[in-house]
């Protein structure tokens, strides 16, 4: 029997919030952004608790057709942001009605703490359970980190010291590579899991784990300039580098923009958990990078890779600004001489996103926040639409500069 938890609250702020959603952002754009969480989460959530199947609903994007929302399993790599996301917008409004339905979306994908087919599982379990346990729960969701730590874990290739992102099975994509142990740059977002599952269990086995991966990353995933490479392919035994390659940029040699801003926000994140100086160097080599690039355009939202050919006419990745605006306001805290630049940049970026360009009315975009986004344009996959990822980020920020502001 599935229980119908959307409150008479929650359907008020959606009702409310349809009504009278403002559409000039130029005044205040922290406001204007959580308002426009509230409305399009409200009306997310509200059709999640409609639904009369026992499933639980996980909004990830549109589908083919744009309208409609499509959702995912509990093991699909986007499958704890949307869970996430709910947390932030309790964090950032307070709203208690909230807290019940946070809950059940993130103890819907449990499962995923037992995954070990590929690396995401630091993405699933980090952005839901590891934001629930700042609230509620804590013990129970505290195994539930370690658990997927280990299972994380089975991936790491002590030969070459690095944690593989991909299994390669016959058939796969993947195969048709070549590739043998590939590793990619977004895989050192996994490596918050490890930091947070050595803090809770006292063992360094996470941490070195998490340590070894980010400074292998760092020796051979980047470029003389800065930016990264989205795929290298290792030997596992020896960890000689058989291939540099992309999976989801232009090609080999170019920038995959969202490839760009993981750096940037996983090397920020093993900077703090660190406090190692290397990893931030490299965070803010690699956002230079971006930020001085020809092709950033005017309103720093990126396109889908700084050097896609169709430039000016290629699509963007809202979810690229987010990510990166969330890494900045973080690097803004650290003590850097022009630490206040990297927070006016992440806020140039905020209020791009909460103008009417990006962010979505009420009736379109499968309600989601952030418009414009793209999955995999290679795999002619999520082209310029909403992603789940965008969204969390997004929310991230607004929280993150909330508690700037403080
Ligand atoms: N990790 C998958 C992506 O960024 O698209």
């Amino acid at each position: 029997m599935k229980v119908n938890l959307i409150s008479g609250a929650l359907l008020a702020l959606v009702i409310s919030g349809c009504a009278t959603k403002p559409t000039d952002t130029s005044n205040d754009w922290q406001t204007q952004g959580v308002e426009n969480a509230k409305t399009m989460m409200g009306l997310q959530i509200e059709a999640i608790e409609a639904d009369t199947t026992d499933r639980v609903l996980n909004p990830v994007s549109t589908s083919v057709n744009r309208f409609n929302t499509a959702y995912c399993g509990p093991t699909d790599w986007r499958s704890g942001f949307f869970p996430g996301s709910v947390w932030y917008l309790y964090e950032l409004t307070g709203d208690s009605t909230l807290v019940p339905l946070a809950t059940k979306y993130t103890e819907a994908i449990s499962e995923a703490q037992n995954l070990t087919s590929h690396h995401d599982i630091g993405f699933i379990i980090n952005c839901s359970f590891g934001n629930a346990r700042r609230f509620v729960n804590k013990e129970k969701y505290d195994s539930v980190l370690v658990t997927a730590a280990n299972s994380l874990s089975t991936r790491f290739r002590p030969g070459a010291g690095v944690i593989q992102s991909w299994n390669v099975s016959p058939g796969s994509w993947q195969e048709k590579k070549g590739w043998t142990c590939p590793v990619i740059i977004d895989n050192m977002m996994n490596l918050e899991l490890l930091f947070e599952a050595s803090k809770l269990t006292g063992d360094s086995t996470y941490y070195n784990i998490a340590v070894s991966h980010a400074d292998k990353t760092l020796q051979e995933h980047f470029r003389e300039d800065g930016s990264t490479f989205h795929v290298i392919d290792y030997n596992p035994e020896t960890g000689e580098v058989l291939n540099r390659n992309t999976g989801q940029g232009y090609s080999d040699d170019s920038a995959w923009a969202r490839g760009q801003a993981w750096a940037i926000y996983g090397y920020t994140m093993c900077f703090r958990e660190t406090g190692d100086k290397k990893y931030l160097d490299q965070a803010l080599k690699t956002f230079d990078f971006m930020k001085n690039h020809e092709n950033m355009p005017a309103d720093l939202i990126p396109y889908w890779d700084m050097d896609a050919p169709g430039i000016p006419y290629e699509p963007r990745d809202a979810s690229t600004a987010a990510i990166i605006a969330s890494a900045l306001y973080e690097i803004s805290t650290f003590p850097l001489e022009n630490a206040e630049s990297y927070r006016d940049y992440a806020d140039q970026i905020m209020e791009n996103l909460t103008s009417d360009n990006y962010s979505a009315k009420p009736d379109e975009n499968g309600r989601f926040i952030l418009k414009h986004s793209t999955g995999s344009l290679p795999h002619k996959s999520e082209i310029d639409v909403p992603l789940n990822y965008a969204d969390y980020y997004y929310l991230e920020a607004l929280t993150r500069k909330r508690n700037l502001n403080r």
